[in-house]
C-alpha cells in the first residue's frame, strides 16, 4: 500500500501513521545510537498496537511548551495528547501534588477526602449551568462509560446517537459509541443500538452545503432521533479534533431536538474542555448546557491520570446502582492536581489568552493561504486550530502525504504536532505559550509548506 493510501477517515482519524517510509527516513536522519537502543527495547516489551508503536523517538523531560528527547534536542509540543492546557511540570501542579504525596496518596473506598470534595466543589462552580453532582475516575474512557450507563438507567433506554470519526476512547463501549474504523474494526459485537450520524463539517459537509450551513446535519439528528423514538443519549464533542467547529445554531438546535425526544445530551470534552477554546468550556460557545460534561486529559494538570463526569442534579436517582466503582475513584492525588489546575486556568487568565492567541494565529494562517496553495482550510476555536492540506482547493482532495511531510520537516524544526484526518495539521499548543513562541512556531509550518510546495519535501536532506 503506498504510504499516503488509506489513511483519510480509515486509519488517519486520531493520528500518523508510523510505518511509513518518510517516517523510517526521519528515524534514520535523527535518531542516534542511544535513543536506536532503547527504541528497540521498547519494541521487544511492549505489545504492539497502531498509532502508539513503534515509538517515534525517546523523550527524557519536558517542562512549559518543552518536550526534550534524550539527545537533548527540544521540541516545541503543539500535540502534548491533549494534557497540557497549562504546559508540561507547570510548578504550582507539581507543588501541591508533592505536598498531596506527603499526606494522604490514596484513599480507601468508603472514605472520602477534601481535595477529591473541594474538586467536586470546585466543578460546580464552573461548569455551565446547574451541571453539579461528579463522579471522578482514572481516565476519559471510564468516565464516558459512567455517562453512558448513568444515561441508561435514568432513561431506561439503551440507543445512542454519536458521530461517525468520532473517538470517546479506547474500550469497547466507547470504542461502540466512537466512529473510527480503526477501533471497532476486529473488535467482535460492539453495545447494540448505536447509531451514528455525520459529524458537523462544514467544509466536508455531507449535505453539501459547501460551507454555507443550513443545519441540515442537526436536522437529521432530529430526524433519527424521531425513527427510533427511544434514544436514552446523543454524545459527542461540541467541537471536534480536526478543529471544524459547527454552526452557532448547530447544538442549540440539537439541544432542542433531544429535549423533544427524551434523550440526554452528553458533552465530551476531555481534550477541549479547560480553557482550550477560549472559554472554560467549549459548549459556552454555543449558549447550550448539556445533562452531562466529561472532562480529562488536562485536569490532571499534564501530570496526573483523572478524569471527572459532571451531570444535572435531577440526574442523582439511582443510589442503590454502581457507576464507576473505580479503585482510585477518589484520588487525592488526582483531585489535587485538577483542583490546582484549575486554579491555574483562572488566575493566570488561560482561557482569555487561548482566545487572543488563537485570532492572532487564525488570522497569520489566514494570510499564509493566500500564498501556500496546499492549505486548503484555515479553522479552529481559541488555541485548537486546524490546518487542512489539500491537492486542489476546488476538489478538496485531501494531501495527505504533503501533511506527512510537513510534520516531518517541523519536526526537524523543533516543532511537534499532530495530522489529524490524515490531511490537518494539528496545532493545540500549551495555552502558556507565549506570542513569541506561537509565531516561531507558525513561522516553521510557514517555512515546511513553502518547502513541501517547492518540491523538497520527500526523503531529502531537511
Ligand atoms: C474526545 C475524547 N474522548 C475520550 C478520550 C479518551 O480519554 P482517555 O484516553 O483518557 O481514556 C479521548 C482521548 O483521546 C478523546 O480525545
Amino acid at each position: 500500500m503506498p504510504d499516503g493510501e488509506g489513511r483519510t477517515g480509515r486509519y488517519g482519524m486520531e493520528g500518523d501513521v508510523n510505518l511509513t517510509s518518510r517516517r523510517a527516513a526521519w528515524l534514520e536522519r535523527n535518531i542516534g545510537p542511544e535513543a536506536r537502543r532503547w527504541l528497540e527495547e521498547d519494541q521487544r516489551y511492549f505489545l504492539r498496537q497502531s498509532l502508539s508503536t513503534p515509538c517515534l523517538n525517546v523523550l527524557a523531560r519536558c517542562e512549559g511548551i518543552y518536550i526534550e528527547d534524550l539527545q537533548g534536542r527540544r521540541y516545541m509540543d503543539f500535540h502534548g495528547n491533549s494534557v497540557h492546557q497549562v504546559g508540561f511540570g507547570h510548578p504550582r501542579v507539581i507543588e501541591a501534588i508533592k505536598a498531596q504525596l506527603e499526606t494522604l496518596p490514596f484513599c480507601t473506598r468508603r472514605y472520602t477526602n477534601l481535595p477529591a470534595i473541594l474538586l467536586a466543589k470546585k466543578l460546580a462552580e464552573i461548569a455551565p449551568g446547574d451541571l453539579g453532582k461528579s463522579l471522578l475516575c482514572p481516565g476519559g474512557a471510564a468516565a464516558i462509560s459512567m455517562a453512558l450507563r448513568l444515561a441508561r438507567m435514568v432513561t431506561g433506554r439503551f440507543k445512542t446517537i454519536s458521530m461517525w470519526d468520532a473517538f470517546h476512547g479506547a474500550s469497547l463501549d466507547t470504542s461502540s459509541v466512537g466512529g473510527q474504523r480503526l477501533f471497532r474494526e476486529g473488535a467482535g459485537p460492539l453495545l447494540p443500538g448505536v447509531e451514528h450520524v455525520p459529524p458537523p463539517e462544514p467544509y466536508r459537509c455531507l449535505w453539501g452545503c459547501g460551507g454555507d450551513c443550513d443545519l441540515r446535519c442537526a436536522h437529521y439528528i432530529e430526524y433519527v432521533l424521531e425513527q427510533e423514538g427511544d434514544v436514552g443519549a446523543v454524545i459527542a464533542e461540541p467541537v471536534r479534533a480536526t478543529a471544524a467547529v459547527p454552526h452557532p445554531d448547530y447544538w442549540r438546535t440539537v439541544r432542542a431536538a433531544c429535549d423533544r425526544h427524551g434523550a440526554l445530551l452528553i458533552f465530551d470534552e476531555i481534550p477541549h474542555g479547560l480553557g482550550r477554546t477560549g472559554k472554560m468550556f467549549a459548549c459556552e460557545h454555543f449558549g447550550v448546557v448539556p445533562d452531562m460534561l466529561v472532562l480529562g486529559k488536562g485536569l490532571g494538570g499534564g501530570v496526573f491520570p483523572i478524569a471527572a463526569l459532571t451531570a444535572r442534579p435531577n440526574l442523582d436517582v439511582i443510589p442503590e446502582h454502581a457507576l464507576g466503582h473505580y479503585t482510585h475513584e477518589k484520588s487525592p492525588l488526582g483531585s489535587a492536581a485538577a483542583l490546582v489546575t484549575i486554579e491555574c486556568i483562572e488566575e493566570e487568565g488561560l482561557a482569555e489568552r487561548a482566545r487572543e492567541l488563537g485570532e492572532h494565529a487564525l488570522a497569520r494562517l489566514r494570510e499564509m493561504m493566500t500564498r501556500h496553495p496546499l492549505i486548503g482550510d484555515v479553522r479552529g476555536l481559541g488555541l485548537l486550530v486546524g490546518v487542512e492540506l489539500v491537492r486542489d482547493r476546488a476538489t478538496r482532495e485531501r494531501a495527505a502525504e504533503e501533511a506527512e511531510q510537513v510534520m516531518y520537516r517541523a519536526l526537524e524544526k523543533g516543532l511537534s504536532f499532530k495530522v489529524t484526518a490524515g490531511n490537518v495539521l494539528t496545532l493545540m499548543p500549551p495555552l502558556t505559550i507565549s506570542r513569541d513562541e506561537l509565531d516561531r512556531a507558525l513561522d516553521i509550518v510557514d517555512a515546511c509548506l513553502a518547502e513541501v510546495e517547492g518540491g523538497q519535501g520527500r526523503e531529502g536532506p531537511p
